[in-house]
């Protein structure tokens, strides 16, 4: 949700570093940003409301600095003023702060003397532990008794000014890594961050806590005992990071897709077929149960539809931070499989460890490799969508839904209810699908519809089964970076009142690519055209007949086996959606109000 970086050593500028790296992490939060550093001696903390632009221009790069800290934020306590921007000080403590203090008020009723200068619980937090050391007068100390009386979810970067070459972190529920140099150490909330100066990492755990000089790192338990680390190598090359030859990333990401959806294939096939039974083969699956948010739910849906159809298990999708909160019904037949891109998104985080608490078999569908959430899973089938800087996910939705369907097609399998034939056929076709999603990405006709759609206030996305889970997925793409309201709806329901909204103002997009129940979709479309509602038709060549008068645009996806045609129905919608944007003139990669990582409740 927010985005930390720090560094300490010689080599570099700090301010360099601390700018290169909160620009990297402006996915994660972009309310306002600040640094926190010494030079000749003095702290010095500048921080501004808004983009790390604003802050860049209060920066005089050319002071000698060898330590400092940084933030880029995503408001969860106090609005996105420069007053509740981090870094946040008191006293000997200056912090940097992702994460949720979930005490935070009923520590800071026991700082009551205390003039607070923002309304955040990071603030509260630099006090307690401000607190704690004088107390203590050992920074060790105050940090584990700090571990021991903060709830919540939070990574902090800190400095001491009693130690001023020395950088501390820790970590709970909220991601935090160590880069390791020569001579020069980092932290940040994701390694991309620190690319540029180290490809060596050390993830922090849950409740540790680290001692960092520019030629040491000691990292210790919650107890105070030192523990041992392995350091990492990443090995992607920082340039994935870069939009090349697009206007954002949301375009580059969306091109991306059939490299993405080749790779994912190869990754879940054995001898050229689809293959799962490292992990499902000796399970007796009795129900399946997907826990996810965002995208990665509307993803969830998709599957859902697809196992239940080719596989025969039932299958409940959960929206995690209402899982989190109710009743369950799961056991140890249960298939738990949580979908996240980040694999740090708090409530699926939350949601995982329930069903493992009911002894599930959890089998993650995940982009990022050693997140929070791949790492407690009993297994995770890795998408290979690479970096994902855009916050509106594109490529990684399409690499989930892909997982999804080929699990299907394994559990049919499995369950002999897809043939041999059946199943040389689709595999066939899954070599087609990237080309196939190159054609769809050629069309021409998306910034012609876009135009029809971008001054509307209200846009509805209808469709039946497996297309009323895209539409959910194509009306939150167009919100999210359009602003524009929309509602995805079953088609058939439409008629039990909402369509009270239709008129000549209030398009519709309907997506009809199941061809046992074209016809009844079809049935909804002439009921909106009656009411002189507009209908953008997104369907497949060989699913129906249907009269022009039916529709004001059309885009027929390539043909390909019913199974597949989720995997090439969303790319019009993701299109749709960024010339939306983009003619609305919105911050497509970074919308207002959202971060790429939602890491607190
Ligand atoms: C996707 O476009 C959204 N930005 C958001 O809904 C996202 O899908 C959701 O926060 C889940 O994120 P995750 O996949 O990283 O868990």
């Amino acid at each position: 949700m927010c985005g930390i970086i720090g560094y300490v050593g010689k080599n570099q500028k700090s301010l360099d570093v601390l700018i290169t790296g909160l620009e990297s992490l402006e996915y994660r939060g972009y309310d306002s940003a600040g640094v926190a550093f010494i030079s000749d001696d003095k702290l010095n903390i500048v921080k501004e409301q808004g983009r790390i632009r604003n802050l860049k221009e209060k920066l005089d790069f050319n002071m000698p600095t060898n330590i400092g800290i940084g933030h880029t934020r995503w408001a969860t306590h106090g609005l996105p003023k420069t007053v509740n921007a981090h870094p946040h000080n008191v006293s000997k403590i200056t912090l940097v702060h992702n994460g949720i203090i979930e005490n935070y008020e009923e520590i800071k009723e026991k700082f009551k003397t205390y003039n607070f200068k923002s309304e955040t619980d990071t603030e509260v937090a630099a006090c307690l532990l401000n607190n704690l050391y004088e107390k203590n007068n050992n920074m060790l100390d105050a940090i584990k008794e700090f571990i021991k009386e903060a709830k919540g979810a939070y990574a902090l970067g800190i400095i001491n000014t009693d130690y001023k070459d020395i950088l501390y972190a820790v970590k709970k529920n909220s991601p935090l890594i160590i880069g390791v140099g020569k001579s020069e150490n980092f932290i940040a909330s994701d390694v991309h961050a620190i690319l540029k100066y180290t490809n060596k990492y050390i993830v922090l755990e849950d409740e540790t806590f680290a001692k960092i000089t520019k030629d040491e790192i000691n990292i210790f338990d919650k107890n105070g005992n030192s523990i041992s680390y392995v350091i990492k190598e990443f090995n992607e090359d920082e340039k994935v990071c870069s939009k090349g030859i697009y206007d954002h990333f949301m375009l580059k990401e969306i091109n991306e897709q059939p490299e993405v959806i080749k790779k994912t294939i190869e990754s879940c096939l054995i001898n050229k077929k689809i293959d799962f039974s490292k992990y499902l083969e000796n399970k007796n699956i009795k129900k399946i149960v997907i826990i996810a948010c965002g995208s990665a739910v509307n993803a969830g849906y998709v599957g859902k539809f697809l196992i239940e159809e080719y596989a025969n298990i039932p299958v409940d999708v959960e929206i995690a931070s209402e899982f989190r909160y109710k009743k369950v019904f799961i056991n140890k037949e249960c298939l738990v499989i949580p979908i996240s891109q980040s694999g740090e998104t708090a409530d699926t985080l939350e949601a995982l460890k329930i069903a493992k608490s009911y002894g599930c078999y959890t089998l993650g569908i995940i982009n990022v490799v050693e997140s929070s959430i791949a790492r407690i899973c009993d297994d995770v089938i890795y998408i290979k969508a690479g970096p994902e800087i855009a916050v509106a996910t594109t490529k990684a939705y399409l690499a989930q839904v892909l997982v999804l369907t080929l699990l299907a097609i394994y559990l049919g399998k499995k369950n002999n209810l897809i043939n041999e034939k059946l199943e040389q056929e689709l595999e066939q076709e899954l070599n087609l699908l990237p080309n196939k999603i190159e054609s769809l990405l050629e069309n021409k006709d998306y910034e012609k519809i876009a135009k029809e759609l971008y001054s509307k206030q209200d846009i509805f996305f209808i469709g039946r089964n497996v297309d009323y889970a895209l539409c959910m997925e194509g009306s939150l793409k167009l919100k999210e970076i359009s602003y524009i309201h929309s509602e995805a709806y079953a088609a058939g329901e439409l008629k039990h009142g909402t369509i009270s909204l239709i008129d000549s103002n209030t398009p519709t997009i309907a997506i009809i690519t199941k061809k046992s129940i074209a016809s009844k979709t079809i049935s909804n479309v002439k009921e909106i055209k009656s009411r002189e509602g507009k209908i953008i038709l997104v369907t497949s060549s060989d699913t129906y007949n249907i009269n022009d008068s039916d529709y004001d645009y059309e885009i027929v996806i390539p043909k390909t086996k019913e199974i597949f045609r989720p995997i090439l129905a969303i790319v019009p919608l993701q299109l749709i959606s960024y010339y939306v944007a983009k003619l609305k003139g919105c911050d497509i990669d970074k919308p207002k109000n959202l971060a790429k990582s939602v890491t607190v409740e």
